[in-house]
């Protein structure tokens, strides 16, 4: 199986992205959940990355708290506007009862990476890229090590939805992205061009939910809560589940369509913060720095979901 690390600040679509990475054992080997501040506060993030392990009845999982705040901005960006006050509202999930490790989650991220062979690990980043920002400042050491990077964030024909100009996680924290995509390893983008596509229409939940179990229950839960704020902004049938495409990508690459372009991080203007300049057209003549999916199989997508969801 591939080693991953994911990085994450849930959020409903960040646990459903945990849970189809712990339904994939054969696929994938999770040395680890680093969790980072986002959608909500730290302090509610690392509990509900917690949550999802025991749902998922993993609690030997190795979860650590990291970054409670982005690298430069001084005042967190939250999402409770869409994710609700504990950020994983929906269902009734009891408090954690599995422990939090000892230490730093960029610790965790440096010392995993540094002991490891050269291209061979995969980080799967599900929120602010705080942690790995932090962890290529402290030790430029990890990129040779890092077999891919993907990550949920940008906009690029879609715009952004957190701005104008930005999507959520990149602006969160910009300057961290700037470190992730200038740092030279391989870097794969789900931006909301892809996730947009994506939709957790009311028959595709009701396939969650018919699954009986307990994940199935909350899952569908968990989206009948995300969905209304999409649903109420952009009238369509559901919202779209950002995250799990970052690991569907990593189980059935066949499912996605993009192409290696130049990516820059808007890192200095007030009104274009954290905007990703997707240069698709290769008009500047830069290296590609990242492969930006546009194109998902939304069925064959919803279709993984529900069958290894299914065996949790
Ligand atoms: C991203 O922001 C968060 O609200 C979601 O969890 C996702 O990672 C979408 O813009
Ligand atoms: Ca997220």
């Amino acid at each position: 199986p591939r080693r991953i690390i994911i990085d994450t600040d849930p959020g409903q679509d960040d646990a459903v992205a945990m849970l189809l990475a712990l339904a994939s054992p054969e696929d994938l080997e999770i040395l680890g959940v680093t969790v980072v501040a986002g959608n909500v506060p730290l302090s509610l993030t690392e509990k509900n990355a917690r949550r999802i392990c025991e749902l998922a009845s993993r609690p030997e999982i190795l979860v650590y708290a990291g970054c409670a705040r982005p690298m430069v901005r001084t005042r967190l960006v939250t999402a409770e506007h869409v994710h609700g006050k504990t950020g994983l509202d929906g269902p009734d999930l009891p408090e954690p009862s599995m422990a939090l490790r000892q230490g730093h989650a960029v610790d965790f991220l440096v010392d995993t990476l540094m002991a490891a062979e050269d291209a061979s690990i995969t980080l799967c980043m599900l929120g602010p890229l705080t942690n790995l920002g932090m962890a290529l400042v402290k030790e430029p050491g990890i990129v040779p090590k890092i077999r891919e990077i993907v990550l949920m964030g940008g906009g690029w024909a879609e715009g952004g939805n957190i701005t104008p100009a930005a999507e959520f996680n990149i602006y969160v924290d910009p300057h961290a992205a700037h470190n992730v995509f200038e740092c030279g390893a391989p870097v794969t983008m789900m931006p909301l061009d892809v996730t947009h596509k994506a939709m957790s229409t009311r028959v595709r939940v009701e396939r969650f939910r018919a699954l009986g179990s307990p994940v199935g229950l909350a899952v569908a839960a968990m989206l009948d809560f995300s969905e209304r704020f999409d649903e109420a902004k952009y009238g369509t049938d559901g919202g779209p589940l950002h995250d799990p495409c970052v690991i569907a990508w990593l189980l059935r690459p066949e499912l996605f369509q993009g192409k290696r372009v130049a990516v820059e991080i808007e890192t200095a203007s007030e009104r274009t913060l954290g905007m990703t300049v997707v240069d698709w057209w290769g008009v500047t003549g830069k290296p590609a720095n990242a492969l930006v999916i546009n194109q998902i199989d939304s069925d064959g997508f919803y279709e993984l979901l529900t069958e290894r969801l299914a065996r949790l």
